[in-house]
């Protein structure tokens, strides 16, 4: 037994890349009554994580060829190297990655090694003025990136298409799930939602709501606990004048794991776009031990000076001519990241399946936006109401009360910091 029928009404709360992607699967799957909300006033929305001009893919690559998805995607390939000052850790991560790319046999073609910095000038000319430092480890041609914020927007209109409505801004603010009376079960009590209260008070019905709240999830789900935490990452660009841009087309992803990252610039704008990765940062209430993204996305709207410090260090290695230049749009952007770094698509326990969670996306997950909502539509669909895929479950929160797993994540380089100590080290 399924717990919602085609006609039953669906409300999602979140249009980032996971609500609209499940808005998208269940609409074409023939849901006819599904709402999506979202605080943001527009899509994308500027509080999610996706509301960017690129993601690098590697994954889920044969959905990104699909006519919806195509033109948002850019197979310029992906430089993955080390510099000669990474510690073994990043060249551990590298090597891991680059092995699993050569296990799969049609990937393996595409694979060019990098040994030595006239390799590297082989294959990108626009990094012949780069010093390069020790720079060692692969191209692989077959992967790219994506145009997150127009892949969003062309998902929201293919949305509205479909009969999706959409609720934006203000009046799609959610403060809470509404539950009836809890019952009594055996030894525990179990809430059905009702749907859901936005802050302008306002209900809305409905027989199921699902949560695609990013990182802000644990504000509407509070039995989350730490299973998911509010972590944020550096994003600052450079401005390129017309020609600058052109002169560095179908650059590839250019990835060193100590340094950072950088992307092919975005034709329309000239903006090139830089990303320092590392451990990033929490923002942790100290009375729950939760983390959450700041409400004001203004508090969000910096790049502390060490993560500047790592981008100019990229540039300087691979484009010197820009390493000079000031950065615009820069900001934290804030993703849900989990201890395994898996996602969590599952019913919250004890809502008699009329709540589902979809978060946990842990800074990996808009690769998957072609597909992520057709897992959902199995979980409603398919089997007894537990989720198969056993890492996608509900987590047991015993993994770490404090959420301090950041460090220990083992494709990260660096350290977590706290937010309120890097709000006073702006850049
Ligand atoms: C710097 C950075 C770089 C990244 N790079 C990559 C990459 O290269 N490749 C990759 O695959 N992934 C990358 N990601 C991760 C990717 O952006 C996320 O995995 C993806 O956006 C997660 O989708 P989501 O829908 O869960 O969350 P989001 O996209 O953040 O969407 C959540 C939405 O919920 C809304 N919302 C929250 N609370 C409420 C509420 N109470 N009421 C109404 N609406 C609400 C928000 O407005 C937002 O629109 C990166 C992330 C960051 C931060
Ligand atoms: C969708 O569901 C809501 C809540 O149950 C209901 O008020 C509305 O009439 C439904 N819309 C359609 C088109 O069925
Ligand atoms: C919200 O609406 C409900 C019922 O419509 C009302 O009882 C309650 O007082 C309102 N709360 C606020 C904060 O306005
Ligand atoms: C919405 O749900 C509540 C609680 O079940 C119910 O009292 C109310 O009548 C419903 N409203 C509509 C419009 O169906």
């Amino acid at each position: 037994m399924t717990p919602v029928s085609k006609s039953d009404s669906i409300i999602i709360v979140g249009a980032g890349a996971f609500g609209l992607s499940t808005a998208l699967h269940l609409a074409q799957a023939g849901y006819r009554n599904i709402t999506v909300f979202d605080k943001g006033a527009e899509i994308p929305s500027p509080f999610s994580a996706a509301n960017d001009v690129n993601k690098i893919l590697r994954e889920a690559l044969e959905a990104w060829k699909t006519p919806l998805f195509a033109p948002h995607y850019h197979q310029t390939g992906f430089l993955h190297c080390v510099s000669e000052a990474a510690p073994q850790k990043a060249v551990n991560t590298l090597n891991s990655f680059r092995a699993s790319a050569e296990r799969h046999p049609e990937v393996r073609k595409h694979i060019v090694p990098i040994d030595s910095r006239d390799d590297i000038i082989g294959a990108v000319r626009q990094f012949q003025d780069g010093s390069l430092p020790g720079w060692k480890g692969y191209l692989n041609q077959y992967d790219g990136y994506a145009h997150s914020s127009n892949a969003l927007k062309a998902v929201h209109e293919a949305c509205i298409a479909l009969g999706v409505q959409f609720i934006l801004g203000e009046a799609g603010d959610i403060a809470e799930i509404l539950y009836e009376t809890p019952t009594d079960h055996a030894n525990h009590q179990t809430r059905k939602a009702t749907g859901i209260r936005t802050r302008q008070n306002t209900t809305h019905n409905a027989t199921l709501v699902i949560i695609a709240a990013g990182a802000s999830a644990p504000n509407l789900i509070p039995s989350l606990g730490t299973q998911i935490v509010a972590r944020s990452w550096s994003i600052a660009h450079i401005q390129l004048s017309a020609a600058e841009a052109s002169s560095l087309r179908g650059i590839p992803v250019t990835y060193a794991r100590d340094l950072g990252f950088l992307f092919e610039p975005e034709p329309a704008t000239g903006l090139l776009k830089l990303c320092p990765m590392g451990g990033g940062f929490v923002n942790t209430d100290p009375a729950t031990g939760v983390s959450r993204p700041p409400d004001a996305l203004a508090d969000s709207g910096f790049v502390p000076a060490g993560d500047g410090r790592r981008l100019r260090r990229l540039l300087a290695q691979t484009l010197p001519g820009l390493a000079d230049r000031p950065f615009v749009g820069e900001r934290l952007c804030w993703f849900a990241d989990t201890a395994d770094s898996d996602y969590i698509v599952d019913y919250v326990p004890d809502t008699s399946r009329s709540v589902v969670l979809l978060s946990g996306d842990s800074g990996h997950g808009f690769k998957m936006f072609p597909i992520v909502g057709s897992w959902v539509r199995s979980l409603l669909e398919e089997g007894d109401g537990n989720q198969k895929v056993l890492r996608w479950r509900w987590k047991s929160p015993a993994v770490d009360l404090a959420g301090n797993w950041g460090d220990a994540v083992s494709w990260r380089v660096g350290s977590s910091e706290e937010f309120r100590d890097i709000r006073a080290s702006r850049s």
